[in-house]
């Protein structure tokens, strides 16, 4: 098990010490820099005695950390005191000598472990792996590398080296996005502990609180035998689906975490992955939902037709990837129970999200009219899937259709006053669909609506498509409700 370290990045130990007490229920260890310490006021460092699991940090540089080796090593009972509140002090191996040998030979006097720190850039090849362990020194050091991944290859490095060097205590403190899986796996590849960061101080989508470590990925659950799942996608940080994935698991009992893969070669991923992270199943997000194609050993009717994959699942026994398309799922997942066979769908756009639309109502048994802008796209999609189609200024002349779908980007926050549509005649039985959901009524869904028609638009699809995706990472199928929809 890995543990929730806090990093407390304040500049002085009062506001240091009231965030560790604002987190003390969710972390397990502290991480505060030296150069906070006032040794003027040696009251406030009598405070530190209730900060759990402390790891004090000598990086070099200041002059108030300077200050306080001196004063440490001119005064044996300041010394006996504040390492008595450490769990771990971190030397940075860039602190002058004098300072460095120091402080270990205090803090080991007093039964302290200590952690060396370094940074590095990548890429992360032997010879990073190779300091490692000779700055851990045969097990007497932990040794904490600070590394900034800047793109898949290494992303992956870092975890090839991580498998190397699960016999020694060390940590890998990876910053950015393409960073996020490495931390969050710690847990399986025998890492120390992750740093969360408070609320305040978050500034990137890749840094997480203690609560996100706690309560979505459950984190302190994660070892060498969890299963690993997780999205792909450039960027990828926003993307929901590792509260709804995780969710999941934690209600079926699944041993499984699922992460978000920062990817700029989904190629190379899918090839590596599995053998070097144990990943066994993906979402794929934008751009990447056509690039994984040429790279699976499977893929089912869905993404044949659609040309995109959104959902990936490795087989062991074959060692590649099997493709299929689940936000056809999410789409229809609102009209469950609706009776669609050989009533009139007509369908507004020829884009991407289209051809999920066209497929989904073409497998009901539709009788479709794609209409588009461009009329090109239209023909093409409707050659395909042998249905009719027209000029999007032409809808009008298919009023009455049972149920009018509207899958352009028009409509869309902050875009929020037009629709692809100026007017029509909606079927006053039918439904209308926006497969937007920002805003959760368009202008287009409004004209429906004062129409008196059923309206409907695509906030459940994210959810619907994930718990089909969930079906086939697990095999198993969830209530509905675990991922927010109704049952
Ligand atoms: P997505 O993957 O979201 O579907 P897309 O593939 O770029 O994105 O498709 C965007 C769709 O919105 C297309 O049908 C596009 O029509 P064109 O093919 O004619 O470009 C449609 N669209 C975008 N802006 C539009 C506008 N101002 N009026 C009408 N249709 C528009």
């Amino acid at each position: 098990m890995a543990l929730i370290c806090l990093n407390c990045g304040e500049s002085t130990l009062t506001s240091n010490l009231k965030i560790t007490e604002e987190y003390k229920d969710t972390i397990d260890l502290a991480d505060i820099n030296a150069g906070c310490l006032n040794t003027e006021e040696p009251d406030k460092l009598d405070r530190l005695s209730a900060v759990k699991g402390l790891i004090l940090s000598f990086s070099g540089g200041s002059v108030s950390e300077t200050e306080i080796v001196k004063a440490l090593s001119d005064d044996v009972e300041l010394s006996r005191k504040l390492f008595g509140y450490c769990s771990y002090i971190s030397v940075d191996v860039d602190l002058p000598p004098e300072y460095s040998d120091l402080l270990i030979s205090l803090a080991e006097g007093f039964g302290i472990a200590v952690i060396k720190t370094f940074y590095a850039d990548g890429p992360y090849s032997k010879d990073f792996s190779d300091r490692i362990t000779a700055l851990s020194e045969n097990g007497r050091f932990a040794v904490r590398a600070v590394v900034s991944p800047k793109n898949t290859k290494e992303q992956l490095q870092l975890f090839e080296a991580a498998a190397g060097l699960s016999c020694l205590d060390y940590v890998f403190e990876a910053l950015g996005d393409y960073g996020v899986p490495v931390n969050l796996l710690s847990g399986k590849f025998g890492g120390l502990y992750m740093k969360a960061f408070s609320e305040d101080s978050c500034s990137a989508h890749w840094q997480l609180t203690p609560e996100q470590l706690k309560d979505i990925y459950r984190f302190r659950n994660i070892s060498q035998t969890t299963s690993v799942y997780g999205i792909i996608g450039n960027p990828v940080m926003h993307s929901k689906s590792p509260f709804l994935h995780n969710g999941g698991y934690e209600h079926s009992g699944i041993d499984a975490v699922y992460v978000p893969f920062q990817t700029d070669n989904p190629g190379l991923f899918l090839e590596k992955g599995p053998e070097l992270c144990g990943v066994r199943g993906l979402s794929v997000t934008v751009p990447h939902k056509q690039a994984v194609i040429p790279v699976l050993n499977v893929i089912d009717d869905s993404v044949e037709r659609i040309g995109a994959c959104n959902t990936v699942v490795y087989d062991q026994d074959s060692h590649g990837w099997a493709g299929y398309n689940t936000d056809w799922h999410g789409f229809l997942y609102p009209l469950n129970g609706t009776e669609l066979k050989g009533k009139t769908a007509l369908v507004l756009g020829a884009g991407g999200a289209s051809r999920s639309v066209v497929y989904a109502l073409f497998r009901k048994g539709m009788d479709i009219t794609i209409v588009n802008r461009s009329v090109d796209k239209a023909r093409s999609l409707a050659s395909e899937f042998g249905t009719g189609y027209d000029e999007i200024k032409n809808a009008g002349k298919y009023t009455d259709s049972f149920l009018v779908v509207q899958t352009t980007s028009v409509g869309m926050s902050p875009d929020v006053g037009s629709s692809p549509v100026a007017e029509y005649n909606f079927d006053s039985n039918g439904i209308a669909y926006d497969i937007i959901y920002i805003p959760e009524k368009t202008k287009f869904l409004q004209m429906a609506e004062a129409a008196g028609v059923h309206i409907m638009n695509g906030s459940s699809m994210l959810a619907s498509q994930g718990l089909e995706q969930f079906r086939l990472f697990t095999g198993e199928s969830l209530p509905p409700s675990v991922f927010g929809l109704q049952d």
